[in-house]
């Protein structure tokens, strides 16, 4: 059955809770990449055309269900509110009766954020009367956080049990352009898949068999195939437990005549913290001490030459250690080969997309 979308309602004066994404790096108060705020401004302002008051809930990081203050909302309220040239209001908690009194004499054209729900175990637990509380703030539910749509948690599950539920217009429109990209794709279609877990993404990795012309991996996640292979990878981040299933993947991959492209070379330090003596190997090179941290050169030159005269690229988890500038080379060479090679590049992930 087809979902309802926001412009399929009426959401003319009401007040509407709508779940954001805003999950944006913020290191000391200040906001770092703002494309997950402005990515929201789309259905905050229609709703604001549309005479609405609005409640926004969003998590921030990973907190366990208990307040932390470097993950609290309050200065993405400020930097929102700037960007957005409207007032919004933030509040120090998602639920309360601080939070319901203020919320019920809400005015239409005002704007609230609420405090990180991941402040409370509950959200993270997917509780019922979590969801419930949540819903109490709004007349209706917009669900504008795609990036967070796979989880199985209260602001995005429970609230939708207790009002009704339409995805916002960035659901809206990331759906259409993963399903096209998806579904009938300009060839070749090409997945790079960076990121440092295979477990997180071994679904993605099968799914993605039947649909993929070539599949490229760096990051750790590159890590788990080179064991696979035989490989060694002396200190580097891995997961050993899931040897078998990346071969398994392997052979799907075979099966269904999808190029693997693991990197040839990469970029190693002796710590995992900063970068300490640096060293461009091949991967028959890499030390018993070493860290791989990033992917090399060649490895953009490998997508310039899969793309050949552009296609789709579909790109999820940076290929290298990209919070050091000194492993983020890999990271930004694909970037620069994806844009200059015309294909359609369909990047996800905060950390991709920053
Ligand atoms: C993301 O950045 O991928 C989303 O905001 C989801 O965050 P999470 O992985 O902490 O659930």
């Amino acid at each position: 059955m087809r979902k309802k979308t926001l412009r399929q309602i009426n959401v003319s004066g009401k007040r509407v809770l709508v779940r954001v994404d805003y999950n944006v790096p913020v290191k000391d108060g200040v906001v770092g990449d703002t494309l997950r705020i402005t990515a929201s401004f789309p259905t905050i302002n229609y709703l604001l055309e549309h005479g609405c008051s609005i409640v926004l809930i969003s998590h921030q990081g990973e907190p366990k269900g208990e307040h932390e203050n470097r993950y609290s909302l309050k200065p993405v309220a400020e930097k929102a509110s700037k960007l957005l040239g409207h007032q919004i209001e933030f509040i120090s908690d998602c639920i309360g009766r601080e939070v319901d009194e203020r919320i019920a004499q809400m005015k239409p054209g005002e704007i609230i954020l609420l405090e990180n729900v991941r402040f409370h175990q509950e959200e993270l637990d997917n509780d019922d009367e979590f969801g419930k509380k949540l819903a109490a703030h709004g007349e209706i539910f917009v669900n504008d956080a795609f990036a967070v749509d796979h989880r199985n948690q209260a602001s995005v599950v429970a609230v939708t049990k207790y009002l009704p539920s339409v995805a916002g217009l960035l659901v809206e429109k990331e759906l259409e352009i993963i399903t096209v990209a998806l579904d009938s794709p300009k060839r070749p279609l090409i997945a790079i898949v960076g990121g440092s877990k295979v477990s997180s993404k071994l679904d993605v990795l099968n799914n993605m068999m039947e649909k993929v012309n070539v599949l490229m991996l760096g990051g750790a996640m590159a890590n788990t195939f080179f064991l696979a292979a035989g490989e060694t990878i002396g200190k580097s981040l891995a997961e050993p437990d899931l040897i078998d299933a990346a071969k398994k993947v392997l052979a799907s991959a075979k099966k269904h005549d999808v190029e693997v492209i693991l990197p040839q070379e990469v970029v190693v330090s002796k710590s995992f913290e900063r970068a300490e003596n640096v060293r461009h190997v091949s991967v028959e090179e890499v030390a018993d001490d070493d860290f791989i941290l990033d992917v090399g050169k060649e490895f953009a030159s490998a997508l310039k030459t899969a793309i050949c005269q552009g296609g789709t690229i579909i790109w999820n988890g940076p290929v290298g250690l990209t919070e050091l500038t000194e492993f983020s080379a890999g990271s930004r060479a694909i970037a620069e080969v994806a844009i200059a090679s015309g294909a359609q590049t369909i990047i996800g992930g905060g950390d991709t997309a920053a």
